[in-house]
């Protein structure tokens, strides 16, 4: 009787090797500090799909960091997958899309009794489980934004000008972000969030963060 579950045990163990030596395995529970609060009962659809721009970017902020040490293991780095899971960047940004997402995350995806992908119900807050969602919704095309290097090595010396100049920061701001809203949502939300975005985001702070918007713009380009 012992036996067969015994040599289970040490099979199951053996398959799970491979998945643990990928980065951040093992469930994290995420910091929610500086968002919002969510009602006790769980949303249905995304609440920060449409909200100001402070929890907008808190949310991208900190669903950016739970889905590194959650889900780029099998969804791939920023969101874009390799292979291994679907690609989340494409479920749409509606009722829809947030109900498949909500099922998927809580009970996890189980298949001829192997465990696919495990459920995150008791590891992450109901504010973690949105901020990963609204961080996945709002990234943009890789692609374009490799497309357009021009353009942001032209944005990346404005910043970097700033540096001397540091009057003209709500200028090279807006400019950030009439070219950030040139770049759409993969999933259609209604608003793309790029290192662009961000950058501005931070030369609007008062005082502006020079360094930390050029530093921004640093992580989008390639060469
Ligand atoms: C151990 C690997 C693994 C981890 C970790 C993981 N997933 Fe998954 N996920 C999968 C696999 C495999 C599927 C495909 C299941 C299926 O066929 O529907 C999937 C499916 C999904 C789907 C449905 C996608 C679709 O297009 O149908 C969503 C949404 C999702 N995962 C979100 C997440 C989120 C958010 C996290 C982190 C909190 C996460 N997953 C962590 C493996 C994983």
């Amino acid at each position: 009787m012992l036996k067969p579950s015994y040599t289970l045990v040490l099979l199951l163990a053996a398959l799970a090797q491979p998945a643990l030596s990928h980065g951040d395995s093992v469930p994290q529970a995420v910091d929610v500090t500086g968002l919002p609060e969510l009602p006790e009962e769980m949303a249905t659809e995304n609440p920060w799909r449409e909200t100001d721009i402070d929890v907008m970017m808190k949310s991208v902020e900190i669903g950016g960091k739970g889905y590194n040490s959650n889900c780029a293991r099998c969804h791939g780095l920023e969101a874009i997958s390799g292979g291994l899971a679907p690609d989340l960047r494409f479920l749409e940004a509606d009722a829809w899309g947030d109900e498949w997402y909500l099922g998927r995350v809580l009970n996890g995806y189980e298949q001829n009794g192997a465990v696919k992908m495990p459920p995150f119900s008791d590891i992450l807050s109901q504010e973690a489980i949105w901020a990963i969602r609204t961080y996945i919704e709002t990234r943009a095309d890789d692609q374009e934004l490799a497309s357009r290097q021009g353009e942001l090595h032209d944005l990346q010396a404005s910043v970097e000008g700033l540096k001397e100049n540091p009057e003209n920061a709500a200028i090279v701001a807006d400019r950030l972000s009439e070219v950030g809203s040139s770049f759409e949502a993969v999933s259609g939300a209604p608003k793309s969030i790029t290192a662009l975005d961000e950058a501005a985001y931070l030369l609007r702070s008062d005082p502006p963060r020079i360094n930390a918007a050029a530093d921004a713009l640093l992580s989008v380009i390639r060469d």
